[in-house]
């Protein structure tokens, strides 16, 4: 496959080594120019009914059945979100926590994760967070040992936003599964770049936002449901979007939409779905089983130059026990030593004292020996 013909899609990745999509993927030409034919639809059509109608809806409809693809969901099982922090709220106010407390996550899971758990505890809920003994990921056992009767539900980060290495989601859902437990798979990392399909994966709920590795931009999320939940789902947190009839305009009932848009909440940010769908038609062109080869090629590159400069690699060298990004441990200067390589135009961002490095399928290895190159300078 030529990787590389991609590589004018993207006009940021030809000006800089842009090793950061584990951050914000780049924006495509693709992306620029649904945009503006929504602008131009806007901008022409006169009335607001057919920009909703014609362009709007028909476009949210069309990200949700790419993303359904790509993931293995059908559409009428995959709401529509801003964010990750969104959904998983949204999942938990449908929860009881009188009758089984516990919300099991691990300590290396992304932050507002934490956080969106820990708000529930005005609601009874008890957050469990299973240490790492590495710091680089958290056994399946720990989850195994800490999922009981008392558990409401399990969170998975299926693969660690701080080091790359995948926990083994499918695994750890089967856990919560067997003890009565809904699972959440947050796989913010790993959507696009790791085959998934949500079925297999035997998850209740499945999220990811589009703005890292699917380059999609910030603002839109999916939430997966699994369909035999649906009818039981009543979300505290909605809107008027998450209705059977949301123009009927009848405020005096709450009547939940029959599929996962029960899960929706308000106006949705419209322009967002047009930038989402060109990440997401190129990740599906490509196809997340060619980009893993490709990345995992890239990122044993690094490792590889990495261990040339003596530098400290925090993420798995297995490639299959590893995601898209590379950890390198630069010290307490990390902050630094990220805004320097900026400054030369090589694109990577920093967690504590470790440099994160994401290559995607469009890079090359010159963007990797780029980066070396002005390490040496800097340190
Ligand atoms: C695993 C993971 N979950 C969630 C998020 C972001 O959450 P939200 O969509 O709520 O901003 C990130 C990173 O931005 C992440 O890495």
């Amino acid at each position: 496959m030529d990787f590389t013909g991609y590589r004018d899609e993207f006009p940021v990745v030809g000006a800089k080594a842009y090793l950061i999509s584990a951050s914000l993927g780049p924006v495509s030409r693709r992306a620029q120019a649904y945009l503006q034919e929504y602008m131009d639809a806007w901008a022409t059509k006169g009335a607001p009914d057919p920009v909703w109608g014609e362009d709007i809806f028909p476009r949210m409809a069309s990200v949700k059945r790419t993303f359904g693809d790509l993931v293995g969901a059908d559409p009428d099982e995959l709401a529509i979100t801003v964010n990750v922090s969104l959904a998983l709220s949204a999942v938990m106010s449908c929860l009881d926590f009188s009758k089984r407390h516990k919300i099991v996550l691990s300590a290396v899971d992304f932050p507002t994760d934490g956080h969106v758990s820990l708000a529930f505890r005005r609601r009874g809920a008890e957050v469990v967070f299973l240490e790492s003994p590495d710091g680089l990921t958290v056994p399946e056992e720990a989850y195994r040992d800490a999922i009981d009767e008392d558990t409401a539900l399990v969170i998975v980060n299926r693969v660690l936003y701080r080091t790359s290495a995948l926990v083994d989601a499918r695994e750890i859902c089967r856990f919560a599964r067997d003890a009565g437990a809904w699972s959440f798979v947050d796989d913010f990392h790993g959507a696009g770049i790791i085959p998934v399909d949500v079925h297999d994966l035997g998850c209740d709920f499945y999220s990811a936002g589009v703005l890292k590795w699917l380059c999609g931009g910030p603002g839109l999320a999916f939430l997966y449901v699994r369909r035999d939940l649906l009818p039981s789902m009543e979300p505290l947190v909605t809107g008027w979007f998450g209705q059977r009839e949301p123009f009927a305009f009848d405020l005096q009932h709450l009547d939940y939409h029959p599929t996962a848009r029960r899960f929706e909440h308000g106006t949705p940010a419209a322009p967002v779905a047009f930038i989402a769908q060109a990440g997401l038609d190129i990740i599906t062109e490509v196809g997340p089983a060619a980009i893993r080869e490709r990345q995992q090629d890239l990122v044993d590159h690094l490792i590889a130059r990495a261990d040339e400069a003596g530098l400290p690699v925090r993420t798995p060298r297995d490639r299959t026990r590893r995601g898209g990004l590379v950890n390198l441990k630069v010290g307490d200067e990390a902050m630094k030593v990220c805004h320097a390589l900026l400054d030369r135009d090589v694109c990577t961002d920093f967690r504590g004292d470790g440099l994160r490095v994401s290559p995607h399928f469009f890079n090359i290895e010159e963007d990797v020996d780029r980066l070396f190159e002005a390490l040496r300078d800097i340190l």
